[in-house]
């Protein structure tokens, strides 16, 4: 089993990496013994893998208690967060209830989300079903629910308290999921370490076959450097804004042509190849840089050209969207651009360049 450290002081945690931990009962063992827990997971998760960890922790909870959510980014609201709010008073639930996230980024959001606010704060651990979370959504502690009017706007910092990474549940992730997923794994590279990079770019039919070894490393290697970046700056006061490259072109796709139907690593991968070009008309990388990236996102099975959200003018809506996203300051939007390979910048850029860039990268 692999191992990484999140280190935040008195909030510090393991993610555990491996295959069939869910099927052993020693992955939860460093947790104390509690009288109440609660498996919050959805509808497609819930019937593949509940019974698993209901059998790993029953050992450790006098009372299980589970909580089925619809499935979607669509359902990520306030309405289904009540859901798990209604779950937990109806129950009885206690201060000392640990919640346990059972599925993707949306479970794992939202459970992270109602742990945080639940009686002022319950333990939460984080058992992330989809590549995506598992390099990514479970660790750091980010937890967020959308509103219409943008993606992940209303939420907090909440850090779980352990979280378990079993690669065997990758296998009945659709092939779409899979590949979402490894936009994330993809951006760690580019801002963060060129080596990583290559070798995705010589491993990425392994991992696109769900090799186990393959797949341990990517896991990992997108963990410690989430690790390290988290473990400098928990509440995104400054470098944590670099996890957030492509994505702020990507959440302006996902809001603009509705939540749901492009999937999260599919934004993001279009917002990547937006921000690379971004990064070359600013003169921070060389073009043959951004076609290195665009050819290794497109042989992750990824889209590289953003959608057109509007006809009549195109870059106003994104430019519109893009307004909302947290990083930016009075409306002032601040990309996440590549500084030279393997090392990001978040700076603002000029309205005329963003479009030049918006026209460049939508079909
Ligand atoms: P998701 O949670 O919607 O999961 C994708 C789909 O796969 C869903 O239909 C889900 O039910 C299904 N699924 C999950 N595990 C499965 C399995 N093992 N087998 C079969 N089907 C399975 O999407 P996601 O891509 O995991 O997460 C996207 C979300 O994560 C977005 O809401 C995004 O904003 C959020 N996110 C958060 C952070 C963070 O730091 N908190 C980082 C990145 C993304
Ligand atoms: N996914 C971006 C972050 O965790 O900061």
């Amino acid at each position: 089993m692999e191992s990484v450290q999140i280190s935040l002081d008195e909030r510090s945690y393991p993610i555990l990496i491996d295959a069939s931990l869910l099927r052993g009962n020693s992955a939860f063992d460093s947790l104390p013994k509690s009288h109440a827990a609660m498996i919050v997971t959805n509808s497609a998760v819930g019937p593949l893998y509940t019974d698993a960890l209901r059998s790993a922790l029953e050992q450790k909870y006098d009372r299980l208690h589970v909580v089925v959510l619809p499935d979607g980014e669509e359902y990520k609201t306030w309405e289904t967060l009540n859901l798990i709010f209604d779950a937990l008073l109806s129950n009885g639930c206690d201060r000392k209830t640990v919640l346990f996230a059972l599925g993707g980024g949306v479970v794992g959001d939202m459970t992270g989300f109602a742990a945080a606010s639940y009686m002022r704060g319950v333990q939460f651990v984080q058992v992330p079903t989809t590549l995506l979370a598992q390099v990514d959504s479970s660790v750091g502690g980010k937890t967020a629910i959308n509103h219409p009017l943008g993606k992940n706007m209303i939420g907090a910092f909440y850090q779980p308290r352990l979280v378990v990474c079993d690669l065997e549940v990758l296998d009945t992730l659709p092939p779409r999921e899979f590949s979402s997923g490894l936009a994330e794994v993809i951006k760690y590279g580019p801002i963060a370490d060129m080596a990583f990079m290559e070798w995705l770019e010589g491993n990425m039919e392994p991992l696109l076959a769900h090799d186990r070894d393959a797949l341990a490393h990517a896991v990992r290697r997108s963990c410690e450097i989430k690790a390290w970046v988290v473990g400098q700056d928990e509440k995104e006061s400054g470098l944590r804004a670099i996890l957030n490259f492509g994505h702020t072109f990507g959440h302006a796709i996902e809001a603009g042509i509705g939540y749901g139907v492009w999937l999260h690593g599919e934004g993001v991968a279009a917002g990547m190849v937006m921000a690379a070009e971004l990064s070359c008309r600013l003169g921070l990388v060389e073009p043959a840089f951004v076609e290195r990236l665009r050819t290794l996102i497109e042989r992750a099975g990824l889209p590289v050209k953003g959608p057109v959200l509007d006809a009549a003018d195109n870059a106003g809506r994104y430019l519109e969207l893009m307004r909302v996203d947290k990083k930016s300051e009075a409306g002032e939007i601040r990309f996440v651009l590549i500084d030279g390979p393997g090392k990001a910048v978040t700076r603002p850029a000029p309205d005329t360049l963003v479009r030049e860039v918006i026209d460049a990268c939508c079909a």
